[in-house]
């Protein structure tokens, strides 16, 4: 029985990969054609310099490109950035916004986040919105309503689900190789579909909802596994095929 959601399985390459690392883009896409993914979605989100060298090796297979940031304006004055509708352009039909990395590290606020997330829907882009929490904020009990906050802040109200997926990534888990146990990651899921469900109204099949962090060949069945894990956003061991489809090889026993 099929339960939810096409599955996705997103990697994010990070500042990582040079132009020789598309060698892994064409075996993923070789990977793919050939059935190791089974029914999940496949998605690589590699660096911009890499972004139309890649979309077009992915053009003629299944798997997806997606870029990792872009700016909250459609375009302009802004020396560095790049933009949704540029992402487009160069083949991507994904994007990575509110990752941990650029909350902390660029001082991204949940406001700014839902800005940058309705510039991406108008480019016709699907959002990957990143929300979690840290490990004091988890220690202190406050996991649920730091998550809570960030959706309600970072999901537009009318955003359509099928424009949306969101990634829980415990920054915690985030290149630690620490996972969060399953009864962590299953109440965390739970707690999303409801927040998401009630956000995204109207919508029955609701946005689909990864998991990331530290997310390995050794520990993917049993993650991947879990009640309202639809995917997984995979950082590290997306960087070599041959890890990040032994990953997504879960979804070939899963009907
Ligand atoms: P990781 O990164 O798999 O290397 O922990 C995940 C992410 O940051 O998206």
């Amino acid at each position: 029985m099929i339960r939810g959601p096409r599955p996705l399985v997103a990697g994010n390459w990070k500042m990582n990969g040079l132009r020789s690392s598309l060698a892994e883009v064409a075996a993923i896409c070789e990977a793919v054609a050939a059935g190791r993914a089974g029914r999940a979605e496949v998605v690589v989100c590699p660096p911009a310099t890499l972004l139309m060298a890649a979309a077009a090796l992915c053009e003629k297979s299944k798997v997806g490109v997606g870029g990792q940031d872009c700016h909250a304006e459609p375009g302009g004055a802004f020396t560095g950035d790049i933009s949704a509708q540029m992402l487009r352009d160069a083949g991507a039909a994904f994007v990575i916004l509110g990752h941990s990395e650029r909350r902390s590290g660029h001082r991204e606020t949940n406001a700014m986040v839902q800005a940058k997330v309705k510039t991406a829907l108008r480019a016709g882009l699907s959002a990957i919105v990143c929300v979690g929490e840290t490990r004091a904020e988890r220690e202190a009990g406050n996991a649920l309503p730091v998550v809570g906050a960030q959706l309600a802040g970072s999901i537009p109200e009318d955003a359509p689900p099928e424009g949306i997926v969101v990634a829980y990534e415990p920054v915690w888990a985030i290149g630690t190789g620490i996972i969060a146990k399953p009864d962590e990651i299953a109440a965390m899921h739970g707690f999303i579909r409801g927040e998401a469900g009630r956000r995204l109204a109207g919508q029955r099949a609701g946005a689909r909802i990864l998991y990331g962090g530290s997310v390995k060949p050794a520990n993917a069945k049993e993650v991947l596994s879990l009640e309202n894990v639809d995917g997984a956003l995979v950082g590290g061991a997306s960087l070599n095929c041959a890890e990040f489809m032994e990953i997504a090889a879960f979804y070939r026993q899963v009907t």
